[in-house]
């Protein structure tokens, strides 16, 4: 029963706005990057882990997984042009005997193995995949063109984060249907049931340069 981990740090970081893709503008000494890398190879709950790296990175990247003595990263690859792209490209490394996948965003770095492992859990409970969840605590509204068309019941939605975990050849055969906003999503458009477990506020997912001064206030 092995668990990999593929690690997504494709994106260009266009929100971010830095000279330089999200995964390797400064958190604290090191490239963003280092934090979850480090975090996912310490990780007890995780055999090996692929790298996903923006394109023409992929050295950098892997001089980086050296420098930490990440010695889980079996692979490093260049991602695409959508996050649904570098999944694909990252998944396409792990081999077939992979019990399990875990799919999570460079950019939220503080993974910790508290939350590994609360998906992991609902994984061994049987289900096909498995997502961190936070509750929403402002009201939603539907809009059109700025008016309200409807205020959506709060206790039933959650706001999702990573690390998702699914069963290996169910997250292969959900990823050939194409894009999605997240892997789980996919997976349940093929059909298959997705936990929801507790999330973790610190898993922030760094967007602004705002979120990156909370989390580096937070290392
Ligand atoms: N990602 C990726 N490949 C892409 C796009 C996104 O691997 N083509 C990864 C990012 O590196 C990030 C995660 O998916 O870890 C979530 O994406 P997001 O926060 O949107 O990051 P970016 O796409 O880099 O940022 P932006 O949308 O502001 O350009
Ligand atoms: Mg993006």
């Amino acid at each position: 029963m092995s668990t990999w981990a593929v690690l997504v740090a494709a994106g260009r970081g266009e929100r971010l706005g830095g000279d330089r893709p999200k995964a390797f503008v400064a958190l604290g000494e090191l490239p963003l990057l280092a934090e979850p890398l480090r975090r996912l190879d310490e990780s007890a709950h995780v055999d090996a882990v692929v790298l996903v790296a923006p394109p023409g990175w992929e050295e950098p990247a892997i001089l980086l997984a050296e420098e930490l003595g990440a010695s889980k990263v079996s692979a490093c690859v260049a991602g695409g042009e959508t996050r649904s792209e570098s999944v694909r490209a990252g998944v396409a490394e792990v081999p077939e005997d992979a019990a399990v996948i875990l799919v999570h965003d460079a950019a939220r770095p503080l993974v910790s193995d508290d939350v590994i492992s609360r998906v992991i859990a609902a994984l061994g409970e049987g289900f096909d995949g498995a997502v961190p969840a936070l509750p929403v605590s402002d009201t939603v509204k539907r809009v059109d063109r700025h008016v309200v068309v409807e205020t959506i019941d709060r206790s039933a939605l959650v706001a999702v984060q990573t690390p998702q975990g699914f069963v290996a050849p169910v997250l292969r055969a959900a990823i050939e249907r194409g894009e999605g906003p997240d892997c789980a999503s996919l997976v349940e458009a093929a059909g298959g049931r997705v936990k929801t477990v507790a999330g973790d506020e610190r898993l922030l997912k760094i967007t602004t340069p705002g979120d990156l001064e909370r989390i580096a206030a937070w290392l």
